[in-house]
């Protein structure tokens, strides 16, 4: 995504539909999901795009604070009508490559809501490992949840599934 899909960013993070009943509400405004695109430590969305050009959801990328870590977290959510399709476990693919391709990050990991069973599918079929369960992790709809806490690690991906290194370095920025 850039800069100037913001608007599109925002109607979309602001949708409690999008996100789904396993993430935590949330209001975006234009000016916020600017910024997004504006710090480099902020998360990187990704557009999930149909071959014929239609944008259905994204997966995102961003940093885990830790002072010795060299490890990414990534996100993702689809339109209702575009799931079930296998569209996000590609997504899920493409982005491991491509982070694995072009950063130097020993583990990509994702937290999820241990009732979300189609995002632990997503990840498993792409290759994360389910680590463990995180407690109260998430406040969603007025309860804290748990979570569990997947990961896949570089020496586990190997090699690219789906990109190649030249695609995933002319994409690099
Ligand atoms: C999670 C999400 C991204 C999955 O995207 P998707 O494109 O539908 O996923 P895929 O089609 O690639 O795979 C989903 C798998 O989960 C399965 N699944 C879907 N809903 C399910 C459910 N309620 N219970 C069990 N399995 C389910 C599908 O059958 C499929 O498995 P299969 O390939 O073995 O048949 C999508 O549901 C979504 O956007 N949800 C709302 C946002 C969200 O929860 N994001 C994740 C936050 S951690």
């Amino acid at each position: 995504m850039e800069k100037e899909d913001s608007p599109l960013f925002a109607e979309w993070a602001s949708k409690p539909e999008v996100f789904g009943e396993y993430n935590p509400l949330h209001q975006m405004s234009k000016a916020e999901a600017e910024k997004v695109f504006e710090s480099p430590l902020e998360m990187k969305p990704f557009f999930v795009e149909k071959k014929d050009g239609s944008k259905i959801g994204f997966v995102s990328h961003f940093h885990v604070l830790h002072v010795a870590g060299k490890l990414l977290e990534i996100g993702y959510s689809l339109i209702p009508s575009e799931r079930g399709k296998g569209y996000c476990t590609e997504a899920v693919r493409i982005m491991v490559d491509y982070l694995f391709l072009s950063r130097d990050t020993m583990r990509i990991q994702a937290c999820t809501d241990t009732r979300n069973l189609a995002s632990q599918k997503v990840l498993e079929k792409a290759g994360f490992k389910k680590e463990g369960t995180m407690r109260k992790y998430f406040f969603i709809r007025g309860e804290f949840r748990d979570a569990f806490l997947y990961s896949i690690l570089r020496e586990e991906w190997k090699e690219p599934k789906i990109l190649t290194k030249t695609t995933a370095q002319s994409k690099h920025q």
